[in-house]
């Protein structure tokens, strides 16, 4: 496309910080190729403050006019009383990831050459992780009986949909085919038996389609342990939403840090703008000081260029970073990390 309409929502935190760079980068990589518009949009925890509004629908049906929507982080210090825990998460956030039926959350860990990683024998990573993202315990599906007397109980019921597991399993043979023919369904059958079966059951069914990818299971617990210990056996791990939350930290872990983790919250079916993110939160411990690494959000710029056909400038922003670790060293600021891939780019 020659027109871009990008919607940016900074967020909290680092979230604008961050999402500074990865528009300075798109801004410089697109160069008079594409007509970018970008339309910022003020919502987060500030904004709850201000005004009592997550994610008002008049918002949200603005944001579903866009061709994809970038976006920061949100969500308040641990120690900020004034709003509730986890509210934006929920309202704002998964609201949107649900609304616009991000069904493949798709989180790619690699290893780039001369990021140090904290293992010491850690191979050739280079793997992604297809988390479902409309599903599982995320649902809000819970509740609370006799509140507050020594018989609470508590629940959160994992909804798991053979529409909703068939096409994220399917997505992500997909991806398999495309990269090294290997899938690992990641999961907890021997305890999750009803929707341990069902993802089960869908991994071999769609399997027949796929005869050129291998795929393997492993229990969650057991994939930590590959995961430290010979994180170069995966190539594409499929998994439920509240498993690929957890995965993606360690996946992030071990491939240098949560500051490169990109992410992208896809609607395959193209019938909403897709969301690219990075991995982390709103991170209130380093905000405000120009300390935190923006290679994630503008791994996510890429991710989104890629998502709407852009493959050549992706493939620039992709290099470009490459050759930024590649020649790091000691600290510098948010916007210098930003600066540097942007020369590069531009
Ligand atoms: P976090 O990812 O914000 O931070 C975890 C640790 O990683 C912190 O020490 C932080 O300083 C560090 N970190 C994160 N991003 C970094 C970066 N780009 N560069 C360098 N260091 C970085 O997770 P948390 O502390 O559990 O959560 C903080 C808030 O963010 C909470 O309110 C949480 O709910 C929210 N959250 C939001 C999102 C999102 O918006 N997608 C994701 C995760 C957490
Ligand atoms: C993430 C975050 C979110 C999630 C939270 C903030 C709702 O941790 O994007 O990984 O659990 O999906
Ligand atoms: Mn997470």
């Amino acid at each position: 496309p020659s027109h871009l309409d990008i919607a940016v929502i900074p967020g909290d935190g680092i979230g604008p910080e961050v999402t500074r760079e990865a528009v300075k980068v798109l801004r410089a990589v697109t160069g008079a190729d594409v007509e970018l518009h970008l339309t910022d949009y003020e919502l987060g925890a500030d904004h709850w403050l201000a005004t009592g509004e997550t994610l008002p629908d008049t918002t949200l049906e603005q944001l579903r006019s866009h061709d994809a929507i970038l976006f920061g982080a949100v969500g308040a210090a641990p120690g900020d009383t004034r709003v509730p825990s986890g509210l934006i998460e929920r309202e704002f956030l998964l609201k949107l990831r649900f609304s616009l039926d991000h069904f493949v959350n798709l989180r790619p860990s690699r290893l780039y050459s001369g990021v140090p990683s904290p293992l010491a024998a850690p191979g050739d990573i280079d793997f992604v992780v297809v988390r479902e993202g409309t599903e599982g315990p995320y649902t809000g599906n819970g509740g609370t009986l006799r509140g507050g007397t020594p018989h609470e109980v508590a629940t959160e019921v994992s909804l798991n949909t053979a529409h909703g597991v068939e096409r994220v399993v399917r997505d992500a043979f997909m991806r398999a085919a495309a990269r090294r023919g290997r899938l690992t369904l990641v999961h907890k059958h021997n305890v999750l038996v009803y929707a341990g079966h069902l993802w089960r059951r869908t991994v071999e069914a769609v399997a027949v389609e796929f005869p050129d990818v291998t795929h393997d299971y492993l229990h969650v617990d057991a994939a930590m342990i590959f995961l430290v210990t010979d994180p170069s056996r995966f190539d594409v791990i499929v998994t439920d939403n509240l498993f690929g939350d957890i995965v993606t930290d360690l996946a992030a872990a071990v491939t240098g840090g949560i500051g490169l983790a990109a992410s992208a919250n896809l609607n395959m079916d193209r019938t909403a703008p897709s969301m690219f993110e990075p991995v982390h939160g709103s991170a209130p411990d380093i905000a405000g000081q120009q300390l935190a690494d923006p290679t994630a959000s503008i791994l996510s710029a890429a991710l989104l260029l890629r998502h709407l056909g852009l493959q050549d400038p992706a493939t620039r922003i992709e290099r470009a970073v490459e050759e930024d670790i590649a020649a790091r060293s000691g600290r510098r600021s948010t916007a210098a990390v930003g600066d540097a891939i942007t020369a590069m780019v531009s």
